[in-house]
């Protein structure tokens, strides 16, 4: 796009290296993992996701192919798409990237579902319509699960902006929607690649990476909450 702004500040670009990739390149660049991006289980994390470049058309493509397999069932669009958006990972050093990475994200998720974005209304409903307009419960949830899978912190120390451990969410949809919530840490999520091949193999995932936080089974209505 002619109006696409690559870079906020000479500064920022020699502070940070902070110099975001075009649209087109980042479609180009997920052409050649289509079959990933357009599997609504599959997981992403980008480890500098800036403002979302990448991960805005990866949740794109997610919900194309939620709207072609369950458009037909409000019901299971609206918990697949969420599933979609829960296995989008971020980490981002810089507070105001984060925050628009979350924002970007949960714009695109509203947008696409049409979903209801502001506890007023439209300006086209009359005052009492508008009163009784109620923000949708499924953007809550979908800003909730940014808010814990969208992480700032440093992505090579791996802790987060206070200095802890960066920890990330694990759902998973259990169908009926129902989600179940388990926390891992990075740094041994890390560890999965490099137990491949080695003596490690032997073992059940589950006997070596133990998640630091397992949460009761949830529904939209309690993630949102
Ligand atoms: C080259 S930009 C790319 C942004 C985005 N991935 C894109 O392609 O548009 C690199 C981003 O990584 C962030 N960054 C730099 N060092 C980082 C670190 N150690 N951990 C996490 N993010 C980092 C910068 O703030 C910047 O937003």
């Amino acid at each position: 796009m002619a109006d696409e702004k690559l870079v906020k500040s000479r500064q920022r670009v020699a502070d940070h290296g902070e110099v975001f990739t075009p649209r087109w390149l980042v479609d180009d660049m997920l052409d050649l993992v289509g079959d990933e991006t357009e599997r609504i289980d599959s997981r992403f994390l980008e480890p500098a996701c800036g403002s979302g470049n990448f991960l805005v058309p990866i949740l794109e493509r997610k919900l194309a192919v939620v709207q072609r397999r369950y458009g037909k069932s409000a019901f299971e669009k609206r918990h697949y798409a969420l599933f979609g958006l829960m296995c989008i990972y971020g980490i981002e050093l810089l507070a105001d990237n984060a925050i628009e990475c979350r924002e970007n994200l949960a714009g695109t998720f509203a947008r696409v579902l049409k979903l209801e974005q502001s506890p007023g209304g439209h300006a086209s409903q009359s005052l009492s319509e508008r009163s009784e307009t109620k923000r949708d419960p499924l953007l809550a949830a979908a800003e909730a699960v940014l808010a814990s899978n969208i992480v700032q912190g440093d992505a090579l120390a791996m802790t987060d902006a206070v200095g802890a451990p960066i920890v990330f969410p694990e759902w998973a949809y259990l169908g009926r929607g129902r989600y179940q919530r388990r926390d891992f840490r990075y740094d041994a999520l890390t560890q999965r690649s490099a137990a491949s091949g080695t003596l490690f193999d032997a073992f059940e995932e589950h006997e070596i990476f133990t998640p630091v936080r397992t949460y009761p089974v949830m529904t939209i209505e309690e993630i949102a909450a």
